[in-house]
């Protein structure tokens, strides 16, 4: 068991390092293995800076390419908007501020900058890949999502401003577009988790 865990975790980490490879040219169906190479991609996002600093285990969102704890003591609060008082979009608006406005402005987003309610907290820091990508599909846990409506979520401008993150900061490891196209394959290959 042991040994075999770890050949696998080789064999991801060979195709990670070229994750477009797994999604060129696909004509039918993909295989379990395509998709599990797949999520290794999707994965890389989910757990870059850009996504996990609204999916910590605490109720302090995280900053920056480190992910540090939020300063002002800044919390989830009931429904995911912050305390009363200290309300996300008291001081994230609507857009990014200019990149003429330098590092460390609160970034925004026209749907409202929040992080998942307490009773959904989606964990993305510091998870295992198998137990994130069960976490994921498992709509008991991701707000009753299907598979379907787990990729119209990655359409929110929550999800795409990962990507025209403002002034300072990476965007996560692949392109947009490679990030869609490995979710796809993997969904596609039956969404199948690392052991
Ligand atoms: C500004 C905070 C924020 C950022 C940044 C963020 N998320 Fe989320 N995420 C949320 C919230 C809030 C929810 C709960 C659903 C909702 O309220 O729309 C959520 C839920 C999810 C879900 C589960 C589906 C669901 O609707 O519950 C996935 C998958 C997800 N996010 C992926 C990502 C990915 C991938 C990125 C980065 C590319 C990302 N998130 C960045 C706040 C964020
Ligand atoms: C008092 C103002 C203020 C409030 C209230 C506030 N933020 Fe922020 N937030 C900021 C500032 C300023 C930054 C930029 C910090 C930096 O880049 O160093 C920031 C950055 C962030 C980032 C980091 C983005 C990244 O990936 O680097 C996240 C995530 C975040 N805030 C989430 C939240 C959430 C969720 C709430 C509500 C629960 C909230 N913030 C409430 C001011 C605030």
């Amino acid at each position: 068991m042991k040994r075999s865990g770890i050949c696998f975790v080789l064999v991801l980490s060979a195709c990670g390092a070229k994750p477009a490879a797994s999604t060129s040219g696909t004509g039918g169906p993909a295989s379990g293995n395509q998709g599990l190479v797949a999520f290794e991609t999707v994965r890389g996002v989910l757990q870059h800076a850009r996504c996990q600093n609204c999916h910590p285990r605490g109720d302090t969102p995280l900053q920056g390419d480190d992910g540090r704890p939020h300063l002002q003591n800044v919390q989830r609060g009931p429904d995911g908007h912050g305390m009363v008082g200290e309300r996300c979009t008291t001081c994230h608006g609507p857009m990014n501020p200019p990149d003429s406005y330098g590092p460390h402005t609160p970034p925004g987003v026209t749907t409202g900058w929040r992080m998942p309610k307490p009773d959904q907290r989606l964990v993305f820091v510091g998870v295992a890949p198998g137990a994130l990508c069960e976490q994921v599909k498992d709509p008991a846990r991701n707000g009753g999502k299907d598979m379907a409506a787990l990729r119209a979520h990655l359409d929110d401008p929550l999800v795409t401003w990962a990507w025209s993150p403002g002034f300072g900061r990476t965007p996560p490891p692949v392109s947009r577009q490679a990030f869609l196209d490995a979710w796809t394959t993997w969904a596609n290959a039956g969404a199948p988790c690392p052991k």
